[in-house]
């Protein structure tokens, strides 16, 4: 078999030139030019790898050009997977595997509670490894001691995690190996919890949510549905695909796969925009600046070069490169379009559409320069004239100096899928990200929940923590790029 006819048969197997044209987010005259180079180019192999594991083929063994299967790591990689004892412990076994499938150095910590649903000889066997279950082992200490294993993961996941290893991290208990890891890493760690849903909704097991994503932990949400344990809701173990590609998003952060996002200029747009009345007097909105702070600080995370323009919040500001402070919706549309050129423009503010001008009578302008006394005259009576404020997202799509990728939130009450598309297609922007804001459902709020749609698609996302928001958006606009 030539490498060409190789090419060729991975494309096919793979749904075919234009199934992963549209899964890579590419031309699909760029996959026949693979095939007639007999090349796939190394920026692609990170993604092919992904598309496979999603469609669970394993092309390692299809490819025996050393190609794809590496996933073309700047390092070597370890990541240390707790597994606790809830009854979705067998998914890990699916986590492993996929893990497996790359070339990723993987340890393995099993909890006392663990081994009541899976046994560490089976874990063992599938790793290929010693899997670690003892805090106090003379063995594992003589080989390795519990303090390397904690500081020697790039990331450590725990899947599935229960409510009492949340409760034992928010609360920095170590009584065992894998909270005693927990809190001796300095290492990213991200959390898949499982459990009853009463479980999961309970005050304490939700508080203990908050506070560790308040810390930096970061969490594959359960999923809705019905529980092995017959009762149905929020609790069941995300999909281990979901799980698996969040944790390669996290290696992609750390610079060690293949990060698209690593020295682009971004802009981002948050908070409110206030309009004054006069010097004591403003109207505005109830934007908190949450998420588009979570963005911008994720994209900051990731390498990229963020430029942050808000409006005046009351929450911390992020680490980015540069922060712009700005109060009206005009000084906002002047200070972006003086920080153009850029690659990637997300407007999260919130921008007043209108400047007020108050007037006595519906038509005598008021001098609003000191405050504006109250009317001594009954008959008087105080209006206000609308004059519209520069559109900044159509304005920055439509210019010459265009960012490659336009990203838009559109704040709607009512009608919000088609009203969004509306905004998308008149501003000429590349992606919406559509919000449902009646009855104070979003603004200070810390979660989300929110409608991704481009012109030819419309994802509903669950609701989740505007941080995780921040994190799958980072993910699709490292696809888009790639
Ligand atoms: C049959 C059975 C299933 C369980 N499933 C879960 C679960 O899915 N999620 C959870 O948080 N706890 C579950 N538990 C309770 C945990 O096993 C228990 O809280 C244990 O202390 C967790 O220990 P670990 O966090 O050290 O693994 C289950 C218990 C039993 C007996």
């Amino acid at each position: 078999m030539t490498l060409d006819n190789k090419i060729s048969n991975l494309i096919s197997l793979l749904g075919g030139t234009g199934q992963v044209a549209h899964h890579l987010n590419i031309k699909s005259s760029a996959i026949s030019n693979w095939k007639k180079l007999n090349k796939i180019p190394k920026n692609k192999y990170n993604s092919l790898i992904e598309l496979s594991n999603h469609l669970n083929i394993d092309i390692n063994s299809f490819l025996n050009t050393n190609n794809l299967n590496t996933m073309n790591l700047n390092k070597n990689i370890n990541v240390l997977l707790i597994i606790c004892g809830g009854i979705a412990a067998y998914k890990s076994l699916e986590i492993i595997r996929l893990i497996k499938k790359t070339e990723i150095d993987l340890d393995i910590v099993m909890t006392k509670s663990a081994q009541q649903f899976i046994t560490p000889l089976l874990v063992t066997s599938l790793n290929g490894k010693k899997c670690y279950v003892e805090l106090f082992s003379v063995e594992d200490e003589s080989k390795m001691n519990h303090i390397h294993l904690a500081r020697k993961p790039d990331v450590i996941l725990i899947s599935p995690a229960t409510a009492n290893i949340m409760a034992k991290l928010a609360c920095g208990i170590a009584d065992d190996l894998a909270s005693t890891l927990l809190l001796a890493t300095d290492s990213k760690i991200i959390l898949a919890p499982s459990m009853n849903p009463i479980m999961w909704n309970n005050i304490a097991t939700q508080a203990n949510y908050q506070t560790l994503v308040n810390r930096g932990v970061h969490f594959v949400d359960p999923e809705k549905g019905d529980m092995a344990c017959g009762e149905s809701g929020t609790g069941r173990l995300a999909e281990p695909k979901l799980i698996f590609n969040t944790l390669l998003s996290h290696l992609k952060k750390k610079n060690v796969l293949n990060n698209n996002l690593d020295g682009i200029s971004v802009i981002v747009t948050a908070g409110p925009t206030i309009e004054d009345i006069d010097p004591v007097r403003f109207v505005s909105n109830k934007s908190s600046g949450k998420q588009g702070f979570s963005i911008a600080s994720e994209l900051a995370d990731r390498g990229a070069l963020v430029t942050l323009i808000t409006g005046p919040v009351s929450i911390p500001l992020p680490k980015v490169n540069k922060i712009i402070h700005v109060k009206s919706a005009q000084e906002m549309f002047d200070k972006t379009f003086s920080e153009l050129p850029t690659t990637i423009i997300i407007c999260a503010a919130a921008v007043a559409d209108w400047k007020l001008i108050p007037e006595l009578n519906n038509s005598i302008i008021i001098d609003n320069n000191n405050k504006i006394k109250k009317l001594k005259n009954n008959n008087s009576i105080l209006t206000f004239k609308t004059i519209e404020n520069p559109d900044i997202l159509a304005s920055v799509a439509q210019t010459k100096e265009r960012p490659k990728l336009v990203i838009g939130f559109s704040a709607e009450t009512e009608n919000i899928i088609n009203n969004a598309k509306q905004k998308l297609i008149s501003k000429k922007i590349d992606l919406i990200i559509a919000n449902d804001v009646s009855e104070n459902k979003v603004f200070g709020s810390d979660y989300n929940k929110v409608f991704l749609i481009d012109k030819d698609s419309c994802e509903e996302w669950d609701s989740q923590n505007k941080k995780n928001i921040a994190f799958k958006l980072a993910d699709k606009i490292n696809n888009l790029l790639s």
